[in-house]
């Protein structure tokens, strides 16, 4: 049985319910697969795809068929143009686009505390994910954009990917990787303005969220500041559905609020 339908939050001004095509969500960790599943319930005419990374796989019956899902690996040149190639075939006029690929520690990656704890093969994986991939997948799914009606393109960043709101430092890779994806994205966001005026970048942060990314972190968050992944698919799509090519290049938090660059 596919899960229960999420509360309605109240605001559906966009209408993403009306909206026609193909929509497409880049990684299925804990947000990528609760945005999945509110897309499902709340855009019931978009024909949803995702991808894959390591290897997870829908469950049968579930939001999406297995078929939708398909293996990509962002910091792989060869992944991402075999992706590119196999998506213009099954979903050539794509209307929303959700990039939810991120990285902030591994078994050999922990966010540095000190400058001695930097080391030039983690600031290159942090960037290769975090700040290279959302670009170069904006690159690959540019052919597959429809172009006669709006589309949104959305990544996920974090506030301390903030230059101005960063009072504390420390975590040198992540933080500097998502601000340089802020950077690289609003750039895109300023060359669609002018070559495909239906197009909106956003970049969102989702707030903490209960998922492995967060999961060595979460003892000292407030537990009324920890959100389940439903509850942040549900705010991160709110938000995106207020907005449009006017309001493209912005930087959101989970409540709507603009984040300084
Ligand atoms: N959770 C939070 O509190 C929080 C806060 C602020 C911002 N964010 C951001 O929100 C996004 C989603 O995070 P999450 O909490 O859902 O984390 P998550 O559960 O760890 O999911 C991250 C996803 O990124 C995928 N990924 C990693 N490397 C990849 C690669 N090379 N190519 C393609 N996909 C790759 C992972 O796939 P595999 O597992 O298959 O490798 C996984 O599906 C991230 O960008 C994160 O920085 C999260």
């Amino acid at each position: 049985m596919p899960p229960a339908a999420p509360p309605s939050s109240g605001s559906r001004d966009n209408g993403l319910r009306q909206w026609q095509g193909h929509a497409l969500v880049v990684g299925c960790g804990g947000i990528g697969q609760a945005l999945l599943a509110d897309l499902a319930w709340r855009a019931p005419g978009l024909t949803l795809w995702a991808t894959s990374h390591s290897g997870w796989r829908p469950e049968p019956g579930g939001h999406l068929p297995a078929e939708r899902l398909l293996p990509l690996d962002l910091t792989d040149d060869g992944s991402l143009a075999r992706f590119s190639l196999a998506l213009q075939t099954l979903a050539p006029s794509l209307r929303l686009v959700f990039n939810t690929a991120g990285l902030l520690h591994g078994d050999t990656l922990q966010p540095e505390k000190r400058l001695q704890q930097v080391n030039r093969q983690a600031l290159e994986r942090l960037f290769a994910v975090n700040a290279f991939g959302p670009l170069l997948l904006a690159r690959a799914v540019e052919p597959l954009l429809d172009r006669t009606e709006p589309v949104l393109f959305a990544s996920l960043s974090a506030r301390v990917g903030s230059i101005a709101d960063n009072q504390l430092g420390g975590w040198y890779g992540y933080r500097g990787a998502k601000a340089a994806q802020n950077q690289l994205l609003r750039c895109l966001a300023l060359e669609w303005r002018r070559r495909r005026p239906l197009a909106c970048v956003t970049l969102l942060h989702p707030g903490t969220t209960a998922t492995p990314l967060s999961a060595p972190f979460q003892a000292s968050v407030a537990p009324e500041r920890l959100f389940s992944p439903d509850r942040s698919a549900r705010q991160l799509l709110d938000v995106l559905e207020r907005q449009g090519p006017e309001q493209s290049g912005s930087f959101l938090a989970w409540d709507g609020s603009m984040i300084p660059w």
